[in-house]
C-alpha cells in the first residue's frame, strides 16, 4: 500500500513536470523543482543507490547482468548501468528500475561511442587527421542517432587527452599532441553528441575525458605515473577540458593516472578548486572504471572504505564499478566521516541529467524497436563513413606521383590488412560489427577494378614469423603492374591496456615489402599503412614509392580509401602527431621549448649541443604534414599591424595558390611564438587553421584574427598577458622558419 502511494506521488511529481514544460524542454527551474521533490521522497540508501554504476556485461544476445546486479538494480541501489544497449535489452532492465523499485527513477545507460557505435568511422586520430570540424561533428551526430535509437544515454567520449608517445595504445583515441586542434575538435564531439537540447531523441550526454593528464603517463604505459608541473598541466593538458565546458559538455570522468602525488580520482584541487570554481562547471563527474577502489593501490587510500570518502570528498558523483560507494557512503556518513550533503549533491546532478534526457517523461524514450531498426546503418551514415574515412587519410610520400591509379593498370594487392574486415574498425569500435558489414581495401578496390585487373596474396600474417606467404606474394608483385601492400598493426596493438614498447611493423610485414622490393627494384611499390599510433617508417619510406596513413578507417573504410587510391577524392589529411624516425626520439612533438644548446640548421651534429650521436632530433614526418596529389604555393604572411594588446587584434594573412594538376583541399595553419616570457614558451604553437578548398589555378587569401586572448599563458594559476615580441607565420605544417614578428603591448 505504501509503495503505491509513492509511486503515485512520483507520478503526480512526473505529471507536474509534464505540463510544465515545452515538448520535453525543462528549464533550470523546472528541473530544480523536480529534484527537489523527487529528493524530499527518498531515503539516504536510495541516493547512495544512483551513485552507483555497474557493468551489464555484453554477451551473444543481450546485456548479461549478474544477480548481484540485478539485485542492486531491484533494491534502487543502481543509478546507472554501462555496457548496456540494444532497445529491447535496454528496456527490460529500464523496466526493473520503473516498475520494482521503490520510486522507479529509471537508470541512464552508458557505453563507449567513441568513434561510431554500428556505422564505425575512422579511429579518432585519424578523424583529426581531416582537421575537419565539420566531419568530426558528422561523426559524433551520427553516432548519436545511432546510439540513443539501441537504447544508449551517455557516451563517454570524447577523448580529449593530449598524448604525445605513440607507445601509449590510448594515442588512438584522441586528437594527438596539440592543444589548439584538440580543443577545436573536442567542442566539434560534444555539440555533435549532445545536439541542440538533450531531450531531444536523438541526443546523448557527452563526457569529456580523463580528467587529466593521462596522456603523459611515463614510458607510455598505460594507467602509469604521470608526472607533470602545474604549469604544464594548465597550458597543455587542461585547456581541451575547458573547450568542452565551452561547447556545453555535460560530464566529466576522472582519470587513472596521479598527478603530483594526488591520484586524478581523488584529487580535489583539479576536481573543486578547478573544475567547479575557477571553470564553474555544475554538471556530472563518473570515476574511471574501478579508478576508486584504485586509489588503495596508488598507496593513497588507506582501504576501500578511505577511498570512497576521498572521491566523494573530491567531487566524484558517480563510483562505475568499483562498489566503493555502495559499500561504504552511509557508513562514513553514520561516522561523520563525509556529510550527507555530498550524497545529495551528487544524487541532485544525477537525478538533473535524468531529467534533462527526458527519462522521467518517458523511460523508454530511448528503447524503441522499431526506431532502432530504422536508424542504424542508414545508407547515408555508411556513405558518410565513406567520405570520413578518406578525409582521414594522410599521404606521407608520393614520389613520381605513383598515386593516384588509372583503371587500366593491373594490381598486386598484398599484405595481412589488403582483405580484413575485423581490424578495419579499430580498437573502440562500439557496437559495430566485426567482419560483417566492414569493407575491406580489397573490396573498395574491385568498385574501381575489373576483377581481371586485381590479384591477391595475404604475404604474412600482422604478427608471425612464418614467411610461407612471400613466394605468391612476389609471384603476383612480378605480373602486376602497380603493387599496392597494406601492412599494419592489430586492432588489439592500440587502445586500453595496448601499449608497446616497439612502434615498429609487428611481425614480418617489414620483411614483407623488402623482399618484395629486392626482387623488383623498379616496380612502384604503394604502401598502405594501419595502425593506431604513430609508427616507426624509416625502412618502410625507403622502400615504398608511396605511403598512405589510413589509420583503421571504419565500417565504410574500403570504399574510402579506394576513393583515394584512384584519385576520386584528393588526399587532405594532416598529421595531428609527430611521426618519430626511431623510439628513441619519444617523446618528440613540434611544440617543444627549447633547450639553453639548440642545435643549429646548418651544424645539427654539432658538439655540446642537444642532439643524438645516432640520429637527427628531426621526426620522419612532422606534425601538421600531409601530401596532396597537387601543390600550393603560399604567399609570404602578411600582418594588418604590429601591434597586439587587450583592445587591438592582428589580422595575419596567406594567398595559397592551387598550383598542381588537381583541384583539392588545403589545411591552412598559423604558428606563433612567444620568444621570451616569464616562464619559458614552445618554440611553436598552433593558433589557428583553415580547411580550403581550391580549384586547379585557383587563389585564395586565408585571414586569421590574432587577439590577446590567443596569447596568453598560465604561470602559478594565473593566466597572463605578457609584454614582447611574437613571431608568427600561416604554414602548410610545422616544418618551417618563422618570418615575421609583432609586439604585445599593454596599455
Ligand atoms: C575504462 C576507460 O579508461 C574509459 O575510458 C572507459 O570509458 C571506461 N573503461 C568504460 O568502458
Amino acid at each position: 500500500m505504501k509503495k503505491v502511494l509513492l509511486a503515485l506521488i512520483v507520478l503526480l511529481i512526473l505529471y507536474s513536470c509534464n505540463n510544465s514544460h515545452n515538448n520535453g524542454y525543462y528549464s533550470e527551474i523546472d528541473i530544480n523543482r523536480q529534484v527537489d521533490s523527487i529528493m524530499g521522497l527518498m531515503t539516504l540508501d536510495e541516493k547512495i543507490g544512483q551513485t552507483i554504476m555497474y557493468s551489464g556485461d555484453w554477451n551473444n544476445t543481450g546485456p548479461y547482468v549478474t544477480s548481484d546486479n540485478m539485485k542492486f538494480l531491484k533494491e534502487g541501489n543502481l543509478g546507472s548501468m554501462l555496457n548496456v544497449y540494444t532497445a529491447k535489452g535496454t528496456r527490460e532492465l529500464q523496466k526493473i528500475a520503473v516498475n520494482e523499485t521503490r520510486l522507479g527513477i529509471p537508470l541512464i545507460f552508458g557505453y563507449d561511442v567513441i568513434h561510431g557505435f554500428k556505422t564505425i568511422f575512422p579511429i579518432n586520430i585519424g578523424i583529426a587527421s581531416s582537421w575537419d570540424l565539420e566531419s568530426v561533428h558528422e561523426v559524433a551526430r551520427i553516432s548519436a542517432e545511432e546510439a540513443s535509437a539501441s537504447g544508449v544515454h551517455w557516451t563517454f567520449a570524447p577523448m580529449i587527452d593530449i598524448a604525445r608517445d605513440p607507445r601509449w595504445g590510448r594515442i588512438s583515441e584522441g586528437s594527438g599532441e596539440d592543444v589548439f586542434l584538440t580543443s577545436e575538435i573536442a567542442k566539434a564531439y560534444v555539440k555533435g553528441f549532445q545536439g541542440k537540447n538533450l531531450s531531444n531523441i536523438n541526443t546523448i550526454l557527452a563526457c569529456a575525458k580523463h580528467f587529466v593528464g593521462y596522456g603523459a603517463a611515463q614510458a607510455g604505459r598505460d594507467y602509469h605515473t604521470v608526472s607533470i608541473g602545474d604549469n604544464e598541466l594548465r597550458n597543455v593538458y587542461m585547456p581541451p577540458f575547458k573547450s568542452a565546458i565551452d561547447a556545453g559538455v555535460e560530464t566529466f570522468m576522472t582519470a587513472f593516472n596521479e598527478l603530483d602525488g594526488v591520484p586524478a580520482t581523488a584529487n580535489q584541487y583539479v576536481f573543486q578548486d578547478i573544475l567547479n570554481a575557477e571553470w564553474g562547471f555544475s554538471g556530472l563527474v563518473v570515476s574511471d572504471y574501478t579508478a576508486i577502489n584504485e586509489l588503495v593501490n596508488h598507496g593513497y587510500a588507506k582501504n576501500e572504505k578511505h577511498a570512497a570518502e576521498l572521491a566523494i570528498k573530491s567531487g566524484v558523483d558517480i563510483d562505475m564499478m568499483s562498489g566503493a560507494y555502495r559499500r561504504f557512503l552511509k557508513e562514513l556518513i553514520i561516522e561523520g566521516k563525509i556529510e550527507e550533503k555530498l550524497i545529495n549533491e551528487a544524487c541532485r546532478k544525477i537525478l538533473e541529467a535524468k531529467f534533462k534526457l527526458g527519462l522521467f517523461d518517458d523511460p523508454y524514450k530511448y528503447s524503441n524497436e522499431k526506431r532502432e531498426e530504422e536508424i542504424i546503418y542508414q545508407p547515408e551514415f555508411l556513405e558518410s563513413a565513406r567520405k570520413i574515412a578518406s578525409r582521414s587519410c594522410v599521404l606521407l610520400k608520393n614520389s613520381n606521383k605513383a598515386l593516384p591509379l588509372n583503371k587500366k593498370q593491373t594490381i598486386a594487392l598484398i599484405g595481412p590488412l589488403a582483405n580484413d574486415k575485423k581490424n578495419i574498425l579499430g580498437s573502440w569500435a562500439g557496437a559495430g560489427d566485426r567482419n560483417g558489414k566492414a569493407i575491406s581495401i580489397f573490396q573498395g578496390i574491385k568498385e574501381y577494378l575489373d576483377d581481371s585487373n586485381i590479384m591477391f596474396a595475404k604475404g604474412c600474417d600482422i604478427e608471425s614469423n612464418d614467411d610461407s606467404g612471400f613466394d605468391k606474394a612476389i609471384n603476383i608483385a612480378k605480373k602486376s603492374d602497380k603493387i599496392i601492400i597494406v601492412l599494419g598493426e592489430d586492432y588489439n596493438m592500440s587502445g586500453e591496456a595496448a601499449s608497446r614498447t616497439s612502434i615498429k611493423l609487428p611481425g614480418i610485414q617489414t620483411q614483407l615489402i623488402k623482399a618484395i622490393r629486392n626482387e623488383l627494384p623498379n616496380k612502384e611499390i604503394i604502401l598502405i599503412l594501419m595502425n593506431g599510433r604513430p609508427l616507426d617508417l624509416t625502412i618502410e619510406d625507403s622502400l615504398a614509392d608511396a605511403i598512405l596513413e589510413v589509420w583503421f578507417p571504419g565500417t565504410s573504410g574500403g570504399l574510402g580509401v579506394a576513393d583515394i587510391l584512384f584519385g576520386k577524392y584528393n588526399p587532405s589529411g594532416k598529421l595531428p602527431i609527430t611521426f618519430p624516425r626511431n623510439i628513441g626520439q619519444v617523446p618528440i612533438y613540434y611544440n617543444e621549448k627549447n633547450t639553453g644548446r639548440p642545435i643549429s640548421k646548418e651544424n645539427p651534429k654539432e658538439d655540446y649541443k642537444s642532439n643524438y650521436l645516432d640520429s637527427p632530433n628531426t621526426p620522419l614526418y612532422p606534425f601538421g604534414y600531409g601530401l596532396s596529389y597537387t601543390s600550393f604555393e603560399y604567399s609570404e604572411t602578411n600582418l594588418s599591424n604590429d601591434i597586439v594588446n587587450e583592445s587591438v587584434i592582428i589580422k595575419a594573412s596567406s594567398t595559397i595558390t592551387n598550383n598542381g594538376d588537381y583541384d583539392g583541399h588545403e589545411v591552412v595553419q598559423l604558428y606563433i611564438r612567444d620568444k621570451v616570457g616569464s616562464i619559458t614558451r614552445p618554440v611553436k604553437e598552433l593558433k589557428g587553421f583553415k580547411k580550403i578548398f581550391l580549384r586547379k589555378g585557383e587563389s585564395k587569401t586565408v585571414v586569421f584574427e590574432i587577439s590577446a586572448e590567443d596569447l596568453k599563458f598560465y604561470k602559478n594559476g594565473k593566466l597572463l598577458l605578457e609584454p614582447g615580441e611574437f613571431e608568427i607565420s600561416i604554414s602548410p605544417s610545422s616544418d618551417f622558419e618563422f618570418n615575421k614578428s609583432f609586439n604585445v603591448v599593454l596599455d
